[in-house]
């Protein structure tokens, strides 16, 4: 199999490149993208070097699937065109994610929906969106589900490289001034400082005061699910956190269901971890580098009936990411 990576010396773009080799995924060939800035670099594929090019139109001729994770200006740009010339494009960012044209694809949840893309375009949803569908979709199965509220606490790795740095620079050399709030790294992408804080802001807020980040949530549950109706809300937090995403999910179901059953719903559902009791639960320190998507805190609330509070942490370079999209690629080849 040919695959090219658009994006190849990023965040995502080099997870993708380790987890196609770790999955033995059968690539003879392998072109990696980037910007004019990394024209003579090399990325590190399988113990090889792969010197990293720049796309141009041709490019993708030969190409059976090309991942894209290089923003969304560049999806809306090359996506149909690396299509036109052949490939099935899997792609990152949320340029085509909304489109009802193109498939927007959790594995376990709907990998059925990928059969369906008329423009040749496969979509890779919110990294936060990803990994509490994966347990929607387990609660759905056992009991309907009638209502979702989430707060995020999502890592710097989110916002990419530039995210990463940021933490970095802020916290390096200033010993405990770090911790004080001042202002964020110079070339930072969040809006606050973020080492030492905690910033209810990813993404540009709209008119009725939501974030970018959230109303994807919202969206992008509701297309996942195929429930249009469902009522979802989103809280989304940047947290000064290397890699992982965490999200506190409050979910209603339709029909009656005690713990212990829900519990066995999550367990048995495919790429769920679940913690063994309540002490064991998941943080993103523990699980980053892991593909699966871990659950703890798993609670039944008192008050209020058929609902249930549960708290799910995912690595969002990988499940959030590379390993959902190689996923995708992995059930194209045996469907
Ligand atoms: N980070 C996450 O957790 C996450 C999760 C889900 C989805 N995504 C999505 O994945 C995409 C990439 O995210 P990231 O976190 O990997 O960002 P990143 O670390 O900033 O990497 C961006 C990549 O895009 C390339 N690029 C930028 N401008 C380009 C251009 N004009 N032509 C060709 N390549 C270009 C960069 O190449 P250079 O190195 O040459 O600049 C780099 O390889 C985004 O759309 C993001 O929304 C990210």
């Amino acid at each position: 199999m040919h695959v090219a990576v658009l994006g190849a010396t990023g965040a995502v773009g080099r997870t993708m490149l380790d987890v196609l080799a770790e999955r033995r995924i059968k690539v003879d060939r392998i072109t990696a993208l980037a910007s004019e800035r990394s024209a003579g670099k090399t990325v590190r594929f399988a113990g090889r070097e792969i010197p990293v090019e720049v796309p141009r139109p041709g490019i993708f001729r030969g190409v059976d699937v090309a991942l894209f994770s290089a923003g969304g200006d560049r999806s809306k740009e090359w996506g149909p065109r690396a299509a036109d010339e052949g490939a099935v494009v899997i792609d990152n960012s949320s340029a085509w994610r909304m489109d009802p044209d193109v498939p927007l694809v959790v594995p376990e949840v709907n990998m059925r929906a990928a059969e369906n893309r008329p423009k040749g375009i496969i979509a890779n949803p919110n990294c936060s969106t990803i990994q509490m569908v994966v347990a929607l979709q387990a609660m759905r199965r056992a009991a309907g589900l009638t209502r979702v509220i989430a707060t995020t606490f999502q890592s710097v790795s989110g916002a990419g490289e530039t995210g990463r740095d940021a933490l970095r620079r802020e916290l390096g050399g200033e010993g405990l001034q770090a911790l004080k709030l001042g202002a964020p790294a110079d070339g930072s992408p969040f809006s606050r400082r973020i080492a030492g804080n905690v910033v209810p802001q990813i993404g540009d807020f709209d008119d009725e005061g939501w974030t970018g980040e959230e109303r994807k949530m919202i969206g992008e549950t509701r297309k996942i699910l195929d429930l249009p109706d469902l009522p979802v809300v989103a809280t989304c937090v940047r947290v000064p956190v290397d890699v992982g995403h965490s999200v506190q999910v409050t979910a209603e179901t339709e029909k009656e269901l005690t713990l212990d059953s829900l519990r066995r719903a999550l367990v048995v559902f495919p790429g769920i971890l679940m913690a063994g009791g309540p002490e064991a639960f998941p943080t993103p320190y523990e699980i980053a580098g892991r593909n699966e998507v871990f659950v703890g805190r798993l609670r039944s609330d008192p008050e209020i009936p058929r609902t249930f509070h549960l708290w799910v942490v995912a690595d969002n370079l990988r499940k959030g990411a590379a390993t959902n999209a190689v996923q995708i690629l992995e059930r194209l080849g045996s469907g």
